[in-house]
């Protein structure tokens, strides 16, 4: 069985916007309803694990009857950090999840075509990871003024969502990162601690999280663009 992770209990600090950034809307319907949907059309998705903030499941319990989401899904209270949010959904996990993918509620634009590449790849290699080359030269500064070095772009590449995993691996993964007290930003560093290989599949489309609010108007052109099913 495979099952899809969201982690929706952010605090969205970078909008600085008065509501939760994920009710924000884009062409008339809230960011993570275009997340949730994609998961909740996509084939391949068994079932949805919603890890919300302390208080807001009735908002997201609402969120689903309003969109009449079909597949089975479970609130589950998010953590501190994202890896805490990740760790409170794992445990919500059906027994029988034999892959799960991880994604951010933040990054509505995900294909499902991306999705299906992610539990592919993660079936050979046991994680995978959403990526693109990074077309950026990226600057290394340690004052945030001034230039230190130019890093080698060719061997650079911006990781995104979905992250995708044999449940076991990201469990011994993360368990790993919280025995050594460790902050990691994605679920794929939590596998390079235990040596776990990290396939990168090519996102072909932009799948962007939106962060600040100069992220709304681009991600309403993409949504756009994005066909049913695709
Ligand atoms: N997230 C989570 N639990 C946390 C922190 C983040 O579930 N403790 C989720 C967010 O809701 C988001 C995703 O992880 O869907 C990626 O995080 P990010 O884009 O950084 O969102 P926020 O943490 O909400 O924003 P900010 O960092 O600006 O506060
Ligand atoms: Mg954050």
């Amino acid at each position: 069985m495979i099952s899809a992770i969201i982690v929706a209990a952010g605090s969205g600090t970078r909008m600085g916007a008065k509501v939760d950034k994920l009710f924000l809307e884009l062409n008339g319907c809230p960011i993570v309803a275009h997340t949730w949907r994609r998961f909740d059309e996509a084939a391949c998705i068994d079932e949805i694990i919603m890890v919300v903030r302390e208080g807001m499941q009735p908002a997201f319990a609402e969120l689903a009857e309003k969109y009449s989401f079909r597949k089975k899904f479970r609130l589950v209270a998010g953590g501190k950090e994202r890896q805490d949010s990740v760790w409170n959904g794992l445990a919500a996990l059906s027994p029988d999840t034999d892959i799960v993918a991880i994604q951010d509620a933040a990054r509505p634009c995900t294909s499902q075509a991306l999705i299906a590449a992610t539990i592919e790849a993660a079936r050979q290699t046991g994680a995978a990871v959403a990526a693109q080359p990074v077309n950026d030269t990226i600057k290394e500064s340690a004052d945030g003024q001034l230039v230190a070095r130019t890093l080698d772009r060719s061997r650079l590449w911006a990781v995104q969502t979905p992250q995708t995993f044999r449940v076991e691996i990201i469990r011994d993964a993360l368990s790993e990162v919280r025995r050594r007290n460790l902050l990691v930003t994605d679920d794929t560093a939590a596998c390079e601690l235990i040596g776990q290989p990290v396939k990168l599949v090519v996102s072909a489309r932009p799948n962007p999280k939106i962060t600040r609010p100069e992220d709304l108007p681009i991600a309403e052109v993409l949504l756009r663009n994005l066909t049913p099913g695709a």
